[in-house]
């Protein structure tokens, strides 16, 4: 009895005294909704899928990417800065959210993209360039000390007097970390209103900033649930060492008093597929089995590929078969417009490459490739 009062005094200490929020400014609008996920026709009957419709978060549909901005965005205004600079892949979803938030402020903006600069300027790339992004583009083998080029960026900015602020990759900063304590905050009192329970939590891992903020609100929140995640690029192990840094880092800043188990760590590798950002004709069909079944827009890049996880783990049983998850959806629609000709080939294509087609019946469950 005393072991359980302490317990339950230490969470309510926590929970009063160290979750004091950072402030944040206001990108996200409303709870997103929780639905029932009406999702493939052969999926295992028992098993019950609920989605965290993060995807219509507001910032023009930034999804996971406004939660963190929102903390963000109040030390941007704090530090008086004039220019956002940010990196990642030439579609990034945190790039685009990063110029629309710049723009927005009345800032401007500086992202350091991956790829070539004559990439067509489609999704993602389209729209940093319609808000007036400046893009610096550099090479695969340039981006591994990304950190260092976005530093000297900063550096000649302040030589020219201007103040500039640089975001990391993915926003997976200690500050971004808090849009997913908060998230779960919305997420327990969303469960709780309609009496769901739900065992695991699913979602898409990039730079592992949303796996981070969601466990540590879970552990924060006392939520006994299993957070999984499906690492899109490098591998699990990576993952767990990067996000077992960024959690650490967090507990250090904040001066949070919290054991961590890192075997709770659960991150599941073998869904990269082709590489980050390369889509596969499995992936497509999902992501098109998934539209005509539910009308939800997965995303080739990260909720496609997690969400094939997902249809793989319980077929293999790893995920049991009556088990309630609540897959977190985080967005990304605008990276499906560049690869739209995959999924529906102009027709001299067709000709040229008769299989380039999604297929019209899913058949995910049987176990046959
Ligand atoms: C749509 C989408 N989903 C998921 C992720 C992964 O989130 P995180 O970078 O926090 O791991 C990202 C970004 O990386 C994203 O753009």
């Amino acid at each position: 009895m005393e072991g359980y009062l302490s317990a339950n005094l230490f969470r309510l200490y926590i929970i009063l005294v160290k979750v004091a929020y950072p402030k944040k400014a206001s990108l996200v609008t409303g709870p997103t909704p929780i639905e029932v996920f009406q999702s493939l026709p052969d999926w295992p009957s028992g098993l019950k899928i609920f989605l965290k419709r993060d995807d219509l978060t507001s910032l023009l549909l930034s999804g996971n990417k406004a939660r963190k901005l929102e903390f963000i965005a109040t030390d941007i205004i704090k530090k008086k800065a004039d220019t956002l600079i940010t990196c990642g892949g030439i579609q990034s979803n945190h790039a685009r959210a990063t110029a629309i938030l710049a723009t927005q402020m009345g800032l401007k903006s500086l992202l350091v993209l991956r790829g070539k600069p004559d990439t067509e300027a489609q999704g993602n790339l389209f729209l940093d360039r319609l808000v007036g992004a400046e893009i610096k583009h550099i090479t695969p083998a340039e981006y591994e000390y990304v950190d260092r080029i976005m530093e000297e960026e900063t550096e000649k900015l302040r030589q020219l007097g201007r103040r500039p602020y640089i975001i990391p990759e993915g926003a997976s900063s200690e500050l971004g970390v808090w849009g997913y304590i908060k998230a779960t905050v919305e997420i327990l009192s969303q469960l709780k209103k309609s009496k769901i329970k739900v065992d695991r939590v699913v979602c898409a891992i990039g730079s592992g900033g949303t796996y981070a903020g969601l466990f540590l609100g879970s552990k924060v929140f006392g939520w006994k649930v299993r957070i999984t995640g499906f690492n899109v690029c490098y591998t699990a192990d990576y993952f767990k060492n990067r996000i077992g840094n960024l959690i650490t880092s967090f507990l250090q800043k904040y001066r949070w008093r919290l054991k961590v188990d890192w075997n709770e760590v659960d991150i599941v590798d073998g869904y990269v597929g082709d590489g980050y950002a390369r889509s596969r004709p499995i992936e497509r069909d999902l992501i098109a089995g998934v539209a005509r079944s539910s009308g939800i827009i997965l995303d080739p890049v990260y909720t496609g590929k997690a969400m094939l996880g997902l249809v793989e783990e319980t077929r293999k049983g790893t995920i049991g078969p009556k088990e309630k998850v609540l897959f977190l959806h985080t967005g990304g629609i605008y990276g499906l417009f560049p690869i739209a000709h995959l999924f529906y080939p102009p027709a001299a294509d067709k000709k040229t490459r008769p299989g380039a087609q999604p297929v019209e019946k899913l058949d995910l469950f049987s176990g046959k490739r």
